[in-house]
């Protein structure tokens, strides 16, 4: 069985704790499925107060990160894992679509994912960086949102990480039509008025089947 590696740089491991400890994404690592490890840009950090960012050249606001720790964690990453495509979030990428989920997953290599912050990052960087990424047309405080999406919309993807009838082949026809399914009820048939449709509990099951259909796209 092959394990999927996915190592994600950032400012911020913190944020990953709840992320990658829970549900699906515990359990695909608890599985032995994938793998993840969050590496402390700070690590890499000049000087003595392990320095990451600076002003920028030209002047403007707030802070850039700059290229050379940037590079070291990445060569770090890539030390573990010499295959490993190193993807950048940032807003002026392509967006992201389930069709590059499907392509990430199949592919079976390893992701480093590189989590940028502050006002940007030194250009130079993409030099190390296989694929920059939108996650959508909005500006997020930094790259640890759109690194999660990234590797949840993947993992997901990974043969036996979902169970049964939930596997990802039943995607597998679509394109960037990702198939919306049906509405679901459970108990109570009732609750305060509000009833489950009666055709999920007529029992006549080509009925039931027209009605997720008809309720799916
Ligand atoms: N960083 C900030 N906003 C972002 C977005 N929408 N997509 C990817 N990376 C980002």
């Amino acid at each position: 069985m092959n394990t999927m590696k996915i190592q994600i740089i950032t400012l911020f491991p913190e944020m990953f704790e709840g992320v990658l400890n829970s549900s699906m994404l515990w359990k695909a690592q608890d599985r032995g499925l994938v793998e993840f490890s969050v590496i402390d840009l700070r690590q890499f950090g000049l000087g003595p107060r392990n320095q990451v960012d600076d002003p920028p050249y030209g002047g403007g606001d707030g802070m850039v990160l700059m290229v050379e720790p940037l590079s070291k964690a990445i060569a770090h990453a890539k030390a573990q894992d010499e295959t490993a495509k190193v993807y950048l979030p940032t807003p002026r990428g392509k967006t992201f679509k389930q069709s590059d989920a499907k392509r990430v997953a199949a592919s079976e290599e390893g992701l480093i994912i590189v989590c940028p912050r502050y006002e940007g990052y030194d250009e130079r960087i993409i030099d190390w960086v296989d694929e920059q990424y939108s996650i959508g047309n909005y500006v997020l405080t930094g790259g640890e949102i759109p690194a999660m999406v990234l590797l949840d919309s993947v993992t997901r993807l990974i043969p036996g990480v979902l169970g049964g009838e939930e596997s990802a082949e039943k995607e597998s026809f679509q394109q960037d039509d990702v198939s919306i399914e049906h509405p679901q009820y459970t108990r109570p048939e009732d609750f305060n008025g509000k009833k489950v449709p009666s055709v999920l509990l007529s029992g006549n099951h080509a009925r039931i089947e027209q009605w997720k259909d008809e309720n799916s796209r």
